[in-house]
């Protein structure tokens, strides 16, 4: 197990445009491993390769969803990976979620995403998979695509809401 260090805006890290993995081998497996233990650690439902400074096109989602009601009500993991995730198409109609993100830390923001998509990408033995995605799974597919690319979720927002939210991330770091 191993937890890796999550680069943190501004790090000129996560601006990097990630490149395809040539071979899905071990040390892509091990790379896939240690994701899902820092993305789980920081309590987080996604991860892309480029915040934790590896610069391949690897993400992990789960988005641990509650499965019972009450005290049986407990958060069931389905880890899933995308290796070179590529969006084939997109929907017109939109929907928007409070996203957040493991790199901006405790901060969230409306985001106008494509309402549903279609995707393909490479599984953990590298075999060619193809897909639809819908809700939060679409969004959250969206999301961590946008990060290989070096976009990030504050890069969907208007400028006004994107400063005043850095600002209030400068304000919690300096009270911290
Ligand atoms: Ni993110």
């Amino acid at each position: 197990m191993a937890v890796l260090e999550i680069l943190e805006v501004p790090h000129p890290g996560l601006r990097a445009v990630a490149k395809p993995v040539a071979v899905v081998d071990d040390s892509v497996r091990k790379i896939v491993a240690d994701m899902f233990d820092t993305m789980y650690d920081a309590r987080g439902i996604g991860l892309a390769a480029t915040q934790v400074a590896i610069e391949q096109r690897i993400v992990v989602i789960d988005l641990q969803e509650t499965v019972g009601e009450g005290e049986d009500a407990k958060a069931v993991r389905t880890p899933l990976v995308y290796i070179n995730p590529e969006l084939i198409s997109v929907s017109d109609e939109t929907n928007f979620y409070s996203e957040g993100c493991l790199s901006i830390p405790e901060q969230y923001a409306e985001v106008e995403r494509p309402a549903a998509c279609r995707a393909r990408w490479l599984d953990e033995q590298g075999e060619a998979h193809e897909g639809d995605f819908d809700g939060l799974l679409a969004t959250a597919l969206q999301h961590e695509i946008d990060h290989l690319n070096g976009v990030l979720f504050i890069d969907h927002i208007s400028k006004l809401k994107r400063d005043m939210l850095l600002k209030k991330l400068t304000k919690m770091r300096k009270a911290a």
